[in-house]
C-alpha cells in the first residue's frame, strides 16, 4: 500500500486559483511544494510565496522532478509542456476541457477517449492519472477535511497501474478528501465537464453512486455509442 511516507515532494504546474490550492492543501499536508507557471520562476516568486507559505516558485523542468506533479494549467494549452521533463514522472491530471476558457477544440471534446488518455498520449513517457479536477474550486479552497470527518469530499481517481493510483490515492487522502476509485484512465469520462459529478462537490458515497449512475446519463449515452455500445 501506498503511503504518505513514500511521498515527500509536489510540483505543481499552474500557479492560478486551482495551482495555488493544491499547493497550499501540500503545504498543509507537509510537503516539500514547487510551483511552476509558464513566467519564470522569479516573476512568480512573489505572487507564489504569498499565496502558499513556504512553497518554492521554480521552472516547468524543475518542478517536474517532484515525487508527483500535478498539472493545473488550462487544458487547450498542455501540448505547450515539454514531454520530456516529465519523462517517467507520476502526473496527475487536474485539467478540464472548459471551452470558454480553451474554445471550441473538436480534439479535446471526442466521445470516444477521456481527454486524461489525450494527455497520456502527449506524455507518452509518464505515468497519468486523473484526480483533483472534477471538485470546485471553491472546494479545493475550503473544504479539505481530516480523514473521518463526516463532512469530508469524495475525488475520484482514475489510472492505469494500481500502483500510481495507489499513489495518487494517498496524495488525495493527504490534501484532505476521500480517495475514489474509478477505474482505468478511460474512466475519467465519467467525472469530465457535463456529468453528474463534476462540481457535485459530494461525499464519497454519493460520488460513487454518481459515478455509476454515468451511463444512464445523456453524457454516457454519448459516449457508450460513440464507443460502439462498449465501455471502458
Ligand atoms: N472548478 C474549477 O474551476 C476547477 C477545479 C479543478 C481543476 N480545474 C482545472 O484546473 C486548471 C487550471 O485552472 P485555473 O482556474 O487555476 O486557471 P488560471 O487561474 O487561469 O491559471 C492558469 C495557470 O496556468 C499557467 N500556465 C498556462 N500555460 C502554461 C504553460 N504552457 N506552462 C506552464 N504554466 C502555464 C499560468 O501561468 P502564467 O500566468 O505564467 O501564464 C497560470 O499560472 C484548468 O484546466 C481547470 O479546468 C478547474
Amino acid at each position: 500500500m501506498t503511503t504518505t511516507a513514500d511521498l515527500s515532494s509536489l510540483g505543481v504546474i499552474g500557479a492560478g486559483r486551482i495551482g495555488r490550492a493544491i499547493a497550499v492543501l501540500g503545504r498543509a499536508a507537509g510537503l516539500d511544494v514547487r510551483v511552476a507557471a509558464s513566467r519564470p520562476p522569479e516573476q512568480i516568486r512573489a505572487e507564489v510565496e504569498a499565496a502558499v507559505l513556504g512553497a518554492q516558485a521554480v521552472s516547468v523542468d524543475e518542478a517536474a522532478r517532484a515525487d508527483i506533479v500535478v498539472l493545473a494549467i488550462p487544458m487547450g494549452r498542455f501540448r505547450q509542456l515539454p514531454a520530456e521533463a516529465l519523462q517517467g514522472a507520476l502526473v496527475v491530471d487536474a485539467m478540464n476541457y472548459w471551452w470558454e476558457l480553451d474554445g471550441a477544440r473538436p480534439d479535446l471534446d471526442d466521445p470516444t477517449t477521456s481527454t486524461s488518455e489525450i494527455v497520456q498520449a502527449h506524455f507518452a513517457g509518464s505515468r497519468v492519472v486523473k484526480a483533483l479536477g472534477h471538485v470546485s474550486g471553491y472546494a479545493l479552497e475550503e473544504l479539505a477535511r481530516p480523514a473521518g470527518d463526516p463532512d469530508r469530499l469524495g475525488m475520484a481517481i482514475a489510472g492505469d497501474d494500481a500502483g500510481d493510483v495507489a499513489a495518487v490515492g494517498a496524495l488525495v487522502d493527504a490534501l484532505g478528501f476521500d480517495p475514489v476509485v474509478a477505474g482505468a484512465l478511460a474512466e475519467g469520462v465519467r467525472f469530465e465537464p457535463g456529468t453528474e459529478l463534476f462540481g457535485a462537490d459530494a461525499g464519497a458515497g454519493e460520488a460513487r453512486e454518481m459515478l455509476a449512475r454515468f451511463w444512464q446519463s445523456q453524457r454516457g449515452r454519448v459516449v457508450s455509442r460513440a464507443r460502439g455500445g462498449s465501455r471502458p
